[in-house]
């Protein structure tokens, strides 16, 4: 038998529910704010995220779907959407269009990450960008935006963490002061700690073995390298979060595990998820589109993991399951061929939902079938109803039955 690849899942029809409740959920949220929907391609050149995402980062080095088509052509599935979505603010020229762009997209992404609970090789994600602004109003935007959403969805025990990595010459410092320091301990880290301490040491920052943690408490902390401007920026926005009373913390090992961000950097994490704590990541990329050969504009964006949202969910509070509203139970051929206008006009007309039966039961079936699936009522016709232009309607909740003249039925679901 053929199964799923690894990292992928099934969405059964009993999780869909829940999933177009969820969906549903983030288009009317982000649109109270604004935002409107982008779609970009499900693959595009390879190029695009090693010249965004970094090519030292683990995405980019060892976890992308590339491959290289019948055309010669170097193709990747997307592993992110901020990429795309700045290829295509270039390439659609929206910085002649708009001061400001607010986007949001909702998609499907692929690392080929070790998968676990919260973590797959195909995944779905929500996300926002907002292009253009470089004030700190911006960046409270989309930070307390991510911080309700999760709020509205219900969920409690959020951590919302904070930092800031400044600008592209603080990297540079900074990066020079946390070699030296770790330099001290080299024997000490791991063979893939050693490996980044001389191409990208950040990446050391965000170990999740405890003896490195524990030597990194000591290491310098990114945010004393900050310039004026850069550390005036990162306190109106904490300023903001306390007078809108959102709680924080600042991190200073968040550094974010992509190369494009600037100044702001944040995450919020819930500890309903276990290892992989992560609800949504995001920050400030104000060099992005510029190096993707767009004019130099200022962005901020996050996004969030839709499979960890939904771990992350309360079922119990919601009831996500949405039941057919009629059952009709057909008693011989004629009958069934009298249910089609009447299957018709209640579901086109009526706006019900409808479930007839194609496997010609018996009344006892059909109307166990219809128990099943939890229908609030069960239309019964036979011969008797097809002569008197008449059928039986059951309430299943009351269990009450009536008869109802075939041209009142409409009016009888109103
Ligand atoms: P990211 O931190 O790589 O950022 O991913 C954001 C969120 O996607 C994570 O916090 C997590 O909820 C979810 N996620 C990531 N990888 C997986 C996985 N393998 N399985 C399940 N869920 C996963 C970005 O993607 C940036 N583009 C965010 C951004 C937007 N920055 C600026 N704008």
């Amino acid at each position: 038998m053929i199964r799923n690849i690894k990292g992928t899942k099934d969405i059964l029809p009993n999780e869909t529910d829940l999933w177009q409740y969820v969906e549903n959920h983030i288009h009317d949220f982000l649109k109270k704010f604004g935002y409107s929907e982008i779609r970009t391609p499900m693959f595009e050149e390879t190029n695009l995220f090693s010249r965004s995402i970094g090519s030292e980062t683990d995405i980019v080095s060892k976890e992308m779907y590339s491959w290289i088509d019948q055309g010669g052509n170097n193709l990747t599935l997307k592993p992110e959407s901020t990429a795309s979505v700045v290829r295509a603010f270039n390439q659609h020229n929206f910085a002649n269009l708009n001061k400001i762009n607010r986007f949001y997209y909702i998609n499907s992404l692929f690392r080929r990450e070790r998968p676990q609970k919260g973590r797959y090789r195909q995944f779905e994600q929500f996300g926002v960008e907002a292009i253009g602004s470089d004030s700190p109003e911006q960046d409270i935007e989309i930070i307390s935006m991510a911080y309700f959403f999760y709020e509205h969805m219900k969920l409690s025990n959020l951590k919302l963490k904070v930092n800031s990595i400044g600008s592209l010459e603080t990297r540079k410092n900074y990066k020079k002061s946390l070699q030296d320091f770790l330099m001290d301990y080299e024997k000490e880290l791991t063979d893939v700690s050693k490996k980044r301490l001389k191409v990208n040491p950040l990446r050391i920052l965000d170990t999740k073995i405890d003896f490195e943690i524990n030597i990194i408490k000591n290491a310098p902390k990114i945010i004393d390298y900050l310039e004026d401007p850069d550390k005036k920026h990162f306190e109106t926005i904490l300023n903001s979060l306390e007078k809108i009373n959102i709680k924080y913390e600042i991190d200073h090992r968040l550094v974010r595990g992509l190369d494009y961000y600037s100044r702001t950097v944040f995450e919020i994490h819930s500890d309903l998820l276990g290892s992989q704590a992560a609800l949504c990541g995001g920050g400030r990329y104000d060099y992005l589109i510029k190096e993707l050969s767009g004019p130099s504009t200022p962005a901020i964006g996050f996004a969030a993991g839709i499979e960890r949202l939904i771990i992350a969910m309360d079922k119990e509070e919601h009831n996500f399951s949405i039941n057919p509203d009629i059952y009709i139970i057909t008693l011989g051929q004629e009958a069934i061929d009298y249910s089609l206008n009447i299957m018709k006009e209640l579901r086109l007309n009526d706006n019900l939902s409808v479930v007839s039966d194609t496997l010609k039961r018996n009344l006892k079936s059909q109307m166990k079938e219809a128990n099943k699936l939890n229908v609030s009522h069960v239309i019964i016709i036979g011969d008797n109803e097809i002569k008197n232009k008449k059928l039986i309607v059951k309430n299943m909740e009351t269990g009450t039955q009536e008869e109802i003249s075939i041209n009142k039925i409409s009016q009888y679901f109103k």
